[in-house]
């Protein structure tokens, strides 16, 4: 029997310096603080200036987690990127971030699966180390929605924000780390929430520059009916068959998309609102970024043997839930 489990050592996080608040969207479109904080929880959230890339962020987390757990970048066998905003469409994220960040003797790739991409990267990254060739891989999730969103449309402009984080996955034989997961994908689901232009099957022409498809789209009200039904759905599925009471979880880390589908997620567990890790209201929705995020706001709370169930939902449909037990 496979005794070794893919433990989280390590975690950091970076997000932009620049703020932009609800009050600074009330001057770019029809809307106002109170609206945007009732409706999903978001007062605040961090947008790239200067220049500031994907790889720029992934590579300084990267660097902070070698240097945060007393290794050489050059011991990093592997970095694999959750986003769907990449620097470009090739090569991928996680080849420039091996670079900029001297992990050069890594190897990886993008995955895209929205804002379930680090919980889908997560659970890669974990097949690699439990077939026991690979030590130490980072997994990361990271995105620049502010490079898709369209600041003229109040239904979705209000929600995205910019941030990348990441784990540091390596062999644990004490029974900590990943220990179940459900992941689900649903194609019928792509029209509701797509970037639908400047893919292969409508690439970006003189004809269409500037045409709202080609900024993400969001129907954010049959979204959220999915959303909320599956994230609680799919974190109750994973307590149950690991046999979880409310009592047993420590922590519920859900994707920050809206207060409330965080909330119904957390009522459906049995879980009181001081096991939910929530920074929703500070960097809004940054999609592949919300989970890890949470990680590193929480990380000097976390216990080792902690029970924590993450939970994602995003575009595609995707979805999933993760049990593992904290190793540190
Ligand atoms: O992360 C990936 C997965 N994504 C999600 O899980 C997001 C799921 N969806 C949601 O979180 C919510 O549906 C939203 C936050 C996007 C919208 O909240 P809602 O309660 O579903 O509002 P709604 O779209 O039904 O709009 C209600 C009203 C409408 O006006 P009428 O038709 O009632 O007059 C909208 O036009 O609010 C209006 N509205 C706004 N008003 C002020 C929509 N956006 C805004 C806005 N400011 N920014």
């Amino acid at each position: 029997m496979n005794n070794i489990n893919a433990a989280i050592t390590c975690v950091h996080g970076v997000v932009p310096e620049k703020i932009l608040t609800n009050k600074d969207l009330e001057k770019m479109v029809d809307t106002n603080d109170e609206w945007i904080v009732s409706r999903t929880g978001i007062k605040e959230r961090r947008i790239v200036s200067g220049g500031e890339t994907l790889s720029d962020m992934g590579s300084d987390v990267v660097k902070e987690i070698c240097k945060k757990r007393g290794i050489s970048p050059l011991e990093i066998d592997m970095i694999i990127v959750g986003t769907i905003t990449p620097d470009h469409r090739f090569p991928s994220s996680s080849n420039i971030i091996c670079e900029k960040s001297g992990a050069t003797n890594a190897w990886g790739f993008d995955l895209s699966a929205a804002c379930s991409g680090f919980i889908f990267t997560l659970i890669t990254g974990q097949q690699f180390i439990e077939s026991g060739k690979y030590k130490k891989v980072i997994v990361l999730g990271a995105d620049i929605m502010s490079s898709i969103v369209n600041y003229e449309d109040r239904n979705t402009c209000i929600l995205f924000g910019d941030g990348c984080a990441g784990v540091l996955l390596e062999p644990n034989e004490e029974g900590h780390g990943i220990l179940d997961s459900i992941l689900k994908v649903d194609g019928s689901g792509k029209d509701l929430l797509i970037q639908k232009y400047g893919g292969s099957a409508y690439p970006i022409t003189n004809e269409n520059v500037g045409d709202p498809n080609t900024y993400m789209y969001q129907e954010g009200k049959s979204v959220f009916k999915f959303a909320v039904t599956n994230m609680a759905d799919v974190s109750a599925e994973i307590m149950e068959r690991n046999n979880l009471t409310g009592n047993d979880v420590d922590w519920l880390v859900p994707h920050q998309a809206n207060l409330r589908i965080i909330d119904a997620t957390a009522n459906r567990m049995g879980l009181t609102k001081d096991k939910v890790m929530i920074n929703i209201n500070k960097y809004g929705n940054t999609t592949a970024a919300t989970i890890p995020l949470c990680l590193w706001d929480w990380e000097n709370k976390l216990k080792k043997g902690d029970n924590i169930v993450l939970a994602a939902f995003g575009g595609g449909f995707t979805w999933g839930s993760v049990y593992l037990k904290w190793a540190y």
